[in-house]
Parts: structure tokens; sequence; C-alpha cells
């Protein structure tokens, strides 16, 4: 029962104004809503009402206070259908609800028992009968009422107008919400939560209060997150005019949350995992994610907010964009070529592997069964690329008047993505037609290259050939418009050239645009022999074949002056020694280091490269998943084999210069998240990390050292991590142990427990996961520990593929036990299994049956979906 994008139809009848009374309990929660209902122009006077509504139960409707005969209406599974209204109308209804067995955490649930909610995409018509979709936008008043003991805080959108108290124990406040909004933004919280308070004076010089609402324990755990909202809120006006439009601002901490975090109106809900860092629970990662999502969930109050999505397949109309702005925040805020060179390495192997699988879908899809399978790689973080290329296209000048077009013209409006398209269009002039097929056109495009030099004309010719293989559903491609930012480095000068064509001086750095399926671009004019520099910055989410040989890659390593590139130079280069050692490894042939990367390595380690965040990137070889991307048919054994090969004979004939390198890296400074020190604790975990490749006595010390002297952490959770994945138990056991206890009663640092020791190499992990899923601070319920250990199993290669089949089994209990419990959790699971055609015939038939045995059992349309695309 798939939804298609064609269908889209306008909503019938509009919302204007929400009024709604929660009094709150587990088990039945009475919700009662008033709704100020008018019939939207054109429309027949005999057509019905229909709301959507999924597990209520009905206690009273009416129509301008009189109450509704059972003939008037009709009730099923999903909806209630009014027969017969009036133009302009109240509608009241009262439901029951049980937010205490609400395991999906979809609608109004409980976490750790405060009362929470999550609406988008369509949670709402778990809380009250209403038309659930985005295009319908009202104002909202809601007054909570809650136990004084048990939820002496209550909390929703907009400001708070009216509070007291009542009889019973209880209380209440009220709220209003003055901006109109679709219900996917409504939220409300209560429980025993505290604040840490502050305030940001807006660019109009108007006063916003900025709360943190947390669980006691974690008052102490807001401070990073509170710095981040200001950093945003001034990112916000400075970049793109932007100002924050309510009195106050609140971000709740949830510890049982799907995703990172949601943005409703003036109350973003968080996962703790993705708000709270402390510099001795949280790690550097942590410490940027947050500041990330924090930027992300604000950058929405407009890209999202004012301006919303008309329909769900427009969902990348807010996700892209805000991912690109907070990418940007991100980059502005802390080292951007390191920024660019983590996102782009995580794209190209999470979102190529989702492009390359059952459920590749375009940007913007034209169907579906569960929106909620579609908050994918491929709408956030394509979207962004998209988003990304256009800015680049059009110029940051243009962009920006677009963008400042597109908040003033839509607001209060649900839009398309062809609204936006068409303020960039208007503010740049160019046509951007062909450019909307990135939109509709899913997987990723290939790009073959070749380039001759011309020693007599002094010419470059450069060929590129585009072609995007089939996706499921989608099989003829139609060539798109792909920007190539790209210079040619001089083999002798070492320096870019000056890029001429056609007689026209580009510059030493130009775009040039791929529009047909093949093109010869010829630089004249080129005075000595160039080796390209293509795909600079990733201009585009292609994948760019060029026939570099190992010498030319050494050459870009060091001399191109686009630092991503200098970083892609160096992981193709290890791509190619990579290869050849799979190969040797398959073939049984003994392994050869291939000396050039080693020189590569020390040419880093000693020259000194000034940014050491840039140098630890370069240092870190691709992940064994993105090695499993480029192959065929994956070889698991062969990867890790090879992969670890390589750290090794790096390991061995480098000791000294890691050596060097982590001694000259330690500090005693005292922790703070700032680039600087993070660059440098990057750099030296990551020597550390190649020394205990090789697990000598020195480095074992290292380590212990490092763990012992508890600084933060970032360095005690890498410490730990090494020793735990240590071959010698008398290594690996007493530090785990030791930290387990230590942190027994912190349930963020306790998931990162999980990780550290389901991700081990050794063989004995898959025994380890099914111990520990029995451990008390494991639960099912809670995503994030799901995540921490089963879904980090799952990222354990060697392991999770093991050829008894058992890590699949697993994985599949999980999903079939998750299907009942949280279905968005377990479609998310599943993911690693929908990828079974990518390995050999041997676990492409124990996945498969796996599969299959999920299909056997009563499904969420969630999982659902995902299986029968996968199994089709
Ligand atoms: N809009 C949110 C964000 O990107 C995430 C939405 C969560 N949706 C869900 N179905 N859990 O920040
Ligand atoms: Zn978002």
């Amino acid at each position: 029962q798939p939804v298609y994008l064609s269908d889209y139809q306008p909503p019938a009848y509009q919302v204007t104004h929400t009024e709604l009374t929660f009094d709150l309990d587990p088990a039945a929660t009475r919700v009662k809503a008033r709704l100020l209902i008018e019939r939207n122009e054109n429309v027949d006077a005999q057509t019905p009402l229909v709301l959507n509504g999924e597990q209520l139960s009905l206690v009273s409707l009416a129509i301008d206070g009189t109450p509704l005969a059972e003939a008037d209406y009709q009730l099923d599974e999903d909806s209630l259908r009014i027969m017969q209204v009036p133009a302009t109308f109240s509608l009241e209804s009262e439901v029951d609800i049980a937010p205490g067995a609400n395991t999906a955490l979809e609608g109004l649930y409980q976490s750790s028992g405060m009362y929470c909610t999550q609406c988008e995409a369509e949670g709402f018509r778990r809380i009250t009968f209403y038309p659930d979709r985005p295009d319908v936008m009202a104002t909202f008043t809601v007054t909570v009422i809650g136990d004084q003991n048990n939820e002496p805080v209550l909390l929703a959108n907009g400001n708070p107008v009216d509070s007291g108290t009542l009889e019973n124990g209880r209380h209440f406040v009220k709220w209003e919400d003055p901006h109109p909004k679709p219900c996917y933004l409504f939220a409300l919280v209560a429980g025993d939560l505290h604040k840490v308070e502050d305030h940001f004076s807006t660019m109009s010089g108007r006063d916003v209060t900025l709360q943190i609402w947390v669980e006691k324990e974690n008052l102490d755990k807001t401070e990073h997150a509170m710095a981040s909202l200001k950093r945003s809120m001034v990112w916000d006006e400075q970049t793109y005019g932007r100002e924050y439009d309510l009195d106050l601002f609140m971000i709740v901490a949830v510890n049982d949350f799907n995703m990172g975090a949601m943005e409703n109106k003036g109350l973003n809900i968080f996962n703790s995992a993705a708000v709270l860092t402390h510099p001795n629970t949280a790690t550097d990662a942590t410490f940027q994610n947050v500041e990330g999502i924090v930027a992300h969930e604000y950058f929405h109050n407009w890209s999202g907010n004012r301006v919303t999505c008309r329909d769900w397949f427009q969902l990348s109309l807010k996700e892209g964009f805000t991912v690109f702005r907070d990418q940007c925040f991100s980059a502005d805020t802390n080292s951007a070529p390191v920024k660019r060179i983590q996102d782009v390495s995580f794209f190209r192997t999470a979102q190529f592997a989702e492009d390359a699988g059952p459920t590749a879908h375009p940007v913007r899809p034209d169907h579906y069964i569960e929106i909620t399978n579609f908050y994918t790689l491929t709408i956030y973080e394509k979207g962004a690329e998209v988003v990304r290329m256009l800015c680049n296209l059009v110029g940051w000048e243009n962009f920006r008047q677009g963008a400042d077009a597109y908040f003033e013209r839509f607001d209060g409006q649900a839009v398309t993505i062809e609204d936006f398209v068409g303020c960039m269009e208007e503010a740049s002039g160019q046509t951007l037609d062909q450019f909307m097929r990135w939109y509709a056109q899913a997987g990723t495009p290939e790009i073959d290259a070749h380039g001759e030099y011309d020693y007599v004309h002094s010419e470059y010719r450069l060929t590129l050939r585009q072609r995007t293989p089939a996706t499921p559903g989608q099989t003829e491609k139609q060539p798109l418009h792909i920007p190539v930012r790209m210079g040619l480095v001089g083999t002798k000068s070492g320096q870019d050239l000056t890029l001429t064509m056609a007689g026209e001086v580009l510059g030493k750095d130009a775009v040039i645009h791929l529009r047909d399926n093949e093109q010869t671009f010829v630089f004249t004019d080129v005075a000595e022999a160039p080796v390209p520099s293509l795909l600079r910055d990733f201009s585009a989410p292609v994948k760019l074949y060029f026939p570099y040989s190992r010498e030319e890659l050494a050459f870009l390593l060091t001399h191109d002056s686009d630092g991503f590139n200098r970083w892609d130079a160096g992981q193709r280069l290890a791509m190619l020694a990579l290869d050849d050692l799979i190969a040797a490894h398959r073939n049984g042939v003994e392994k050869v280091m291939d000396g050039r990367v080693t020189e590569a390595f020390r040419t880093l380690l000693t020259s000194s490269v000034s940014d050491k965040a840039v140098l630890a990137e370069m240092l870190t070889l691709p992940s064994e998943a993105y090695i499993a991307e480029q192959q065929p048919i994956v070889d698991v054994d062969a990867i890790h084999a090879a992969r670890e090969f390589v750290r090794q004979s790096l390991a061995l004939a480098l000791r000294d210069e890691f050596v060097a390198t982590f001694e000259a890296n330690r500090s005693e400074e005292a922790y703070a998240p700032t680039s600087e020190q993070i660059a440098q604790r990057s750099l030296k975990n990551i020597a550390l990390s190649y020394l205990m490749s090789i697990e000598d006595e020195q480095a074992i010390a290292f380590c212990q050292a490092q763990f012992a002297a508890d600084h933060n952490m970032t360095d005690v959770r890498y410490a730990l991590t090494l020793l735990v994945h240590s071959e010698r138990d008398d290594v690996s056991s007493p530090a785990l142990k030791a930290f387990g206890e230590k942190w027994a009663h912190d349930s963020l640092v306790m998931d990162q427990w999980f990780t550290i020791q389901v991700t081990r190499p050794q063989p004995d992990v898959l025994e380890r996961v099914e111990f520990l899923m029995q451990h008390p601070a494991f639960s099912i319920k809670n995503p994030n520990k799901v995540r921490a250990l089963v879904g980090a199993f799952t990222q354990n290669r060697v392991n999770f593929h093991r050829l008894d089949g058992k890590g699949y089994a697993l994985l599949a209990d999980v999903v079939i036990e998750l299907n009942r419990l949280n279905p968005e959790i377990a479609a998310r699971l599943v993911t690693p299994l929908t990828r079974w055609q990518r390995f050999d015939e041997a676990r492409q038939a124990l996945m498969h049956a796996q599969l299959e045995r999920i299909k056997k059992e009563p499904l969420s349309s969630n999982v659902y979906e995902v299986v029968e695309k996968a199994l089709a």
C-alpha cells in the first residue's frame, strides 16, 4: 500500500487553530482536542472530513459542542471519517492513550519515567485525531496537566501563558505557540527535569531565554551544548540573516529516542547521547557531533519550521538544506578541510552503499510505504551534497539571495523542492532544469576520466564519460549536470597551472561542467606535463575513476593545492596497495607491502605537515567498509587481513616515527574541545594505534599509561579500545573490568563499553554479544543500547559475517523482537542483511535465509518494506 508523490492532493480542510489538553497518566492519558477547521476553497461541501488516528481510544466526539451520533462517522484502524461537516466549525474530541506502553517511541511515550513526544513524521496521529500532514498548519494552545511530584516540569511549544495547581496534587501549565506549524513539530515534555539557563541577545536586540532540561545528575553535562547553541544562533544571523523568533528556546535530553534529535518549535528534543557531554564521559567525536546536531536542530527553525515541506516526498527540502547548513557551520567553527574529509569519507562509505543496494532511492523519492524508512543517508547527506553543488553553481552571493527570497516568500508555508530551486534560478539567472535530475535519479553516478598531454601543442585533453548504474525501479538514467572542480598540477613545477579553455583564462582552479554522456575538455598553453587533480573538495557526489599511477598519486599527495584531494590521493594510493594484498590473500600468495605507501607515510610523518588534524586523517587507512564498497564481491576476510597487514607493515617500518609522533603530541593541558587540542589528540592516538597493531611491550605500556592517567574520555576510550582489542587476555581483561566498574552508573558511558567489546576482531565476539544482551545495563527497548551493542556488532565485519551464519541469525532474532517493540529501529537494524547480494555465495545464502525467516513473521510496515525490497 505505497503512497505516490504523483497522487498529491491539497488538503480539503485546514486546521487554523489547535487547542489540546493532556491529563497525563502512563496507562490512560486523556487528550482533549478542540480544532478550528475550515473547508478549503473549491472543495465540495459533501467532502467528508478525514482525520488520521492510530491506537487511540475514542471517548467523545462533537462538532460545535454537539455530540456526534455513531452514524455520523466511521472509525477504523487508522482513520476517522466524518461524513458531513459545516464550512467552518470546531471539532471537539477526547481520546485516551497509553504512553507507558508505547515502546515504538513515536507519539507520546515515557522515557526513564518522564513523558516526551516524537511526532515527525507521522507520530501525531497516535496522540489525537488530526489531519496529520505537513501542509496543514495551525497555531497551537496546549495545556499539560501532571502530578506535582512526578512531573514538576510541564513543557510544550512556544511560551508559557498560564499555570496553577489543581486538586489531588495535580498542576498545569498552559503554552501558546503563535507560529502556525504542522503537527509534526508539536512537542510535550513532562517530568522531574532540571534546567541550565542562559540568554541570547538577537541581532535586533531581543532577549531570548535559552534552557537545557536534563535529569538532575546530568546538569554538569550541558555546557558544550549551550555554547554550541549560542554559536549557532550567531552563525545563522551572520551567514543567512536569520533571527530566532520566540522569547524562549528549550532543549530537552531524553534517554530513549529513535534518532539524534528533533526540531520541534521552541522545544527541541534530543537523544541524551546527542546533547550531553563532559570531558570525563564524552569523546572529541561526541563533542563535535553534539555541536553539529545542536546547530542542525536550531537551523531547522527556518529551514523546516518557518518554511516547511508540502508533503514527505519533499523531506530533503528541509533535511538536505539543513545538513548543508550545519556542515558549513561546523566547517567555519572547526577545521574546514577536516570536516569535509570526514563527511565525504562517511558519505562514500555509507551513502554509496545505500545507492548500490536494494533500498536505493532518489533524493526525492516518488513512492514509499513507510516514511520513517526514508530518513536516510540519501535524503540527508546526498540531499546536502546536492544543495552544496547548487550553492557552488550559482555562487554564494546568489545562493544567499535565493535563500533570502525562499525564506521571505514562503514564510509560514509548506512548499516543494521546485520552490527552493526556483529561488536559486531567479537569483542567479541560471536555468537548472538538468540539475533537477539530481533529485529524481537514484544511484551513484560514475565518471570515467582520462587525459592526454600533447607536448607539441602544449595541450591537455581531458575526456569525461558519465553513467549512472540502474537502481531498483529505475533502469534508464539520463546524463546529469556534474560540476567538476579541478586543477592541473605541473609535474616539473609542482604548482597549479593556469587553465585556459577556448581562449578563455579560467584561473588555476576551475569548475568544468559535464552535462553530456561524454565530453572532452581541451586546455591550451599547458607549458608542462600535468597531473590532473579532479573533483576537488568532492565537488559532486560521484565515483571518479582516473588511471593514476602510484607515482602520480604520491605526487598529488604532496603537491596538490587542494587539501581534500591531497587526502584523497593518499586514500587512492593505499587502495591500490590494498587491492594487491587482497588478491595475494585470496590466491594464497605471500603478501608484500608496497614501498611507495611506506615512503609516502614516512614523508607525512617527518615533513612537518602544519595541520595535525588533516595529517591524522591522511594517516588513516580506508576503513574495511570503504574497501568493501570498492569490490564487486566483498571478501571480508581478505579485506581484514590485507588492511591489518598494511597497518603492521607501516608500524614495523616506521616505528620510530610513530613513537616520536606519539610522544610529541602528548599533553597535560586541561581538556577543551578546541580544534587545536582535538587535532593533537587525533594525531597522537592514530600513532598509538599503529604501534599497538604490533603489540610490543612499549606500545602496551603507552596504552596502559594513557588509560591509567585518566585525563579525558577521548584518550581513555582510545587507549581502552586498543587494550581490549589486544590478543592478550592479561592486557584486555583488567582494563575492561576497571572501566565497566568505574562507569556502571553512567548509561552513555556503558554504551561505549558495550561497543568496545563487540568491535574486537577476536572470534569470540558473537558469544560476547549474546552474553552482554543479558547484562543489567542493556535493554532492548533503548535504541542507544541496541545501536551500541547489536548495531556495533554488525559493523564488526569479520565476526558478523562468520561463515557459520550465527551473526546473521543473531541479528534476525533481534530484528524479529524489535519488530514488535520498535518497528522504526527494527527496520534500520536489518540494513546489513539487505546487502546480501554483495557477498560470496555461501554468505548470500545464509543472509537470504535470515531475511526469509524475518519475512515469515507478522511484520510492521517498516520492516516489511525493507525486507520486501531486499528479497525482490
Ligand atoms: N527531523 C529530525 C532531524 O533531522 C529527525 C526526525 C526524526 N524522525 C523519525 N522518524 N524518527 O533532525
Ligand atoms: Zn533535520
